[in-house]
């Protein structure tokens, strides 16, 4: 989406050659007509799939997921953080490791809303190991329900979560792909998709 990567040029700050920051209008503020674009592209680009829920994870994947949801009419369900550890929860439950903060985080979504006839697709807004991903693939799953694609806002190329997804099976699209950042002169260079 030439859009975004005009965005991300534009309002992006490089942090490090790892980290883009785009607390301007995506993680922080948030630009809702731009979003809904965002959303448009989504339902655009997995039309032809039998989409009848969409799965995120909160906190910052939440706003892009319900412009898809409006785009594509269906409910917008958002894996929640959980502490605590409790047995007689009805909920689906998996372990997502995050890499910032170096730890486990217990992550679940009530089986009240996550259905074996559920045909899912899966927003986020960053994609970096796809640890996170990983984790709501596997929630879809123990739903017996189908994973119809993932689509992610950012994705850095250069990190592993991607491509391995893409190797996986999974439909994966991305409206932007960054391949590489320069922390000193801020230049950014996207993957070329067509
Ligand atoms: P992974 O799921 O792809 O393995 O991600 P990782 O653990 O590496 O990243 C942890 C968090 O940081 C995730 O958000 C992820 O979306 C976000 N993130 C990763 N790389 C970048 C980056 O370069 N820029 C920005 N802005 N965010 C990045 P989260 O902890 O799940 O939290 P939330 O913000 O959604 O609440
Ligand atoms: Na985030
Ligand atoms: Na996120």
């Amino acid at each position: 989406m030439k859009r975004l990567e005009e965005r991300i040029r534009k309002d992006g700050v490089v942090k490090t050659s790892q980290v883009l920051k785009v607390d301007s209008f995506l993680n922080h503020q948030m630009d809702v007509t731009f979003f809904y674009e965002m959303g448009a592209e989504f339902k655009r680009l997995f039309a032809d799939r039998p989409i009848n829920k969409i799965l995120t994870i909160e906190a910052s994947g939440i706003g892009i997921a319900i412009m898809a949801g409006l785009h594509f009419d269906v409910p917008v369900v958002f894996a929640k953080k959980a502490q605590t550890s409790n047995m007689d929860e009805d909920v689906y439950a998996t372990q997502i490791h995050s890499f910032t903060h170096d730890r486990m985080n217990r992550v679940v979504v009530s089986k009240q809303y996550l259905h074996a006839d559920d045909h899912v697709l899966i927003i986020d807004d960053f994609l970096a190991n796809g640890c996170a991903l990983e984790g709501l693939i596997d929630l879809v799953k123990q739903a017996n329900g189908t994973v119809e694609g993932i689509g992610i806002a950012v994705e850095k190329g250069f990190q592993k979560g991607g491509d391995r997804l893409r190797k996986q099976g999974y439909r994966l699209a991305s409206l932007a792909i960054v391949e590489s950042m320069d922390e000193t002169s801020g230049e950014i260079v996207f993957r070329d998709q067509k």
